[in-house]
């Protein structure tokens, strides 16, 4: 710390440096924690916003990785003080983790902003927690840093590796289809899930951690060091020291996030094999700053970028072997002439600095860029009469034959016509059909819930059938895969043309023209259009999903509530006594 900025008087000290009645109260609640007066003296005092929560199974442990954060921030010379914020648990939410992600993202930015705190380190894991958490840190603009909960150990099942969530979609469907006996399908419940952590495979939540670490906003390591290992905790304490530092040189999180490093994240994405959801994440991130980033840049800039780690659900690998492998370094390394290496990291150095001496150890799991595991990885962007603002398409978790399909529609209306009638045997389907599930976006479900990954019908399943075109307005686990279509935008509760699909249309996706037809003439369409008018979807009218129906965006623009883009900065203008 130099002279200039000891000089700097801290927005701490707005309460905790009066000397009159509020300075009193301010400081003297605080000290039934044992806190001495001198703690008081103008130090930065850094929030460490923990998303801890028995009910997030892959945020059990951020407790303990918090006392590692405090005693980097005592070090430093800093006064940490830890709080809570609303905790979303993807496999114990419901309807959806989705729906409570700007509601997390409101908690976050009036706790921030609210309290007397200069800096924050964002403790977060599971697949809603981190983006809701930098959302609403976002929308306030102090020096933020983050370290995500780490990925779980590797899964074990008789001897082998599984990976949470693709083995479970696997498993099921071979149960469904005679391959699997329940009591083996139950056998590997057990081993599935074998310490602290986030899902082991490149699901939503490792996804989130590896782009927060393109983005420049952790430490190097962050994405895939497990949970449990002793070197988590380290980092946690390093980063405790740095947010220190980046308060005194003032260094706000929108030093960080920039259309360049926005950019860094999408490349990023294509050579992880990513979730499909980071595209929702990283729209309404950008949103906060006012970043011109849309769906659009997310196919343009993985044109050409080769998936490089081999992680399921892409690949065969979990993130423990990527992170043994050499970690997002090493991968990014590979990469370094797409990026733009002078992007400031929270480590000091610039993203460039920060890559430039990593290495790979197993070429297996981190492929090289001239022998990439496949040439062209990102996701797509389709458009057409059925999705006029835009749908995904993750082609590398597709199969190939299916990238380019036409076939006759079967309909779902909503999610419980889907879960009644799939395993009818009688359900009038072959391999060729097309599954079009309506109700499932963010204003219908509400919360756009991750079921656009649909089980194969039994009567195909049992025929050996193990991918089908499915297309929706849902979303997809980042540990799923197959040929889905999703994110439709407008969605079909929204008045889009998806609602309006029939049993027996036919539908033609082309994905290397960037496609996806109903194949039925535009008076016909918009004559359905008028019949089924907007409101086919129930509506709320109290509480968080009325206010939650009545603002949220579409999926092409990141689905964040409208009133909440954008920020407000860390101002406070009144005392609260
Ligand atoms: Fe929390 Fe997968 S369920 S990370």
């Amino acid at each position: 710390m130099n002279k200039k900025q000891e000089k700097r008087s801290l927005r701490s000290q707005k309460s905790y440096g009066k000397k009159d009645k509020d300075g009193f109260i301010h400081r003297s609640w605080m000290k039934n924690q044992g806190l001495p007066q001198h703690v008081f003296d103008g130090r930065p005092v850094i929030g460490i916003c923990n998303t801890w929560s028995e009910l997030t199974p892959c945020n059990t442990h951020l407790r303990d990785l918090a006392d590692s954060v405090k005693k980097g921030v005592w070090e430093a010379g800093g006064l940490p003080l830890e709080f809570p914020a609303m905790s979303l648990g993807e496999t114990q939410m419901r309807p959806t983790a989705m729906l409570f992600r700007n509601l997390l993202s409101m908690d976050v930015e009036e706790s921030i902003r609210g309290n007397p705190i200069d800096g924050v380190v964002l403790l977060g894991g599971c697949d809603k927690t981190t983006p809701g958490q930098l959302m609403g840190a976002a929308s306030v603009n102090l020096p933020t840093l983050v370290i995500s909960s780490g990925p779980m150990l590797n899964g074990k099942h008789k001897g082998k590796d599984i990976g949470s969530g693709t083995d479970v979609w696997k498993f099921s469907e071979a149960v469904r289809a005679g391959q699997m006996s329940a009591q083996d399908f139950f056998a590997a419940e057990e081993g599935m899930s074998r310490s602290p952590g986030t899902c082991m495979t490149m699901g939503t939540a490792s996804t989130v951690a590896c782009l927060v670490e393109a983005l420049g906003l952790s430490l190097p390591y962050n994405g895939t060091l497990p949970a449990v290992d002793a070197r988590r905790k380290t980092l946690c304490h390093l980063s405790g020291m740095r947010i220190v530092e980046m308060v005194h040189q003032d260094q706000k999180l929108s030093h960080f996030l920039t259309r360049e490093s926005f950019e860094n994240a999408i490349a990023c994405l294509a050579i992880i094999g990513g979730s499909t959801n980071a595209i929702l994440h990283l729209l309404a991130i950008a949103g906060r700053v006012g970043c011109d980033l849309n769906i659009d840049d997310f196919d343009r800039l993985t044109q050409n970028i080769p998936l490089l780690v081999n992680t399921m659900p892409s690949g065969k690998y979990l993130m423990e072997d990527f992170h043994y492998a050499g970690g997002l370094p090493a991968a990014l390394s590979q990469i370094s002439k797409h990026l733009h290496l002078n992007t400031p990291t929270v480590s000091g150095q610039k993203l460039g600095q920060q890559i430039q001496d990593a290495q790979i150890f197993n070429s297996e799991v981190i492929a090289t860029f001239e022998k990439p595991i496949k040439k062209d990885s990102g996701l797509r962007v389709l458009y057409g009469n059925l999705c006029p603002k835009g749908a995904i398409i993750k082609p590398n978790a597709a199969s190939e034959a299916l990238l380019q399909h036409r076939g006759k529609a079967y309909v779902f209306e909503n999610i419980e016509e889907l879960k009644q009638s799939i395993n009818d045997p009688k359900l009038p389907v072959d391999k060729n059909t097309i599954l079009v599930l309506k109700g499932c976006g963010p204003i219908g479900y509400p919360g756009m819930p991750e079921v656009g990954n649909m089980p194969i019908p039994k009567v195909l399943a049992e025929q050996g059938i193990k991918d089908m075109v499915r297309i929706s307005d849902a979303r997809m686990s980042g540990t799923a895969f197959g040929t889905v279509v999703l994110h439709i935008s407008p969605e079909s509760s929204a008045g889009g043309p998806l609602g309006v699909v029939e049993t027996g249309d036919e539908i033609l996706l082309d994905v290397s023209q960037r496609k996806l037809e109903l194949l039925v003439d535009d008076d016909e369409i918009q004559k359905r259009l008028e019949k089924r008018g907007q409101k086919n979807y129930k509506s709320y009218d109290r509480g968080y999903y009325s206010l939650y129906q009545k603002t949220v965006l579409q999926a092409h623009e990141g689905a964040d509530l409208d009133f909440l883009r954008g920020n407000s900065s860390s101002e406070v203008e009144r005392e609260s006594h």
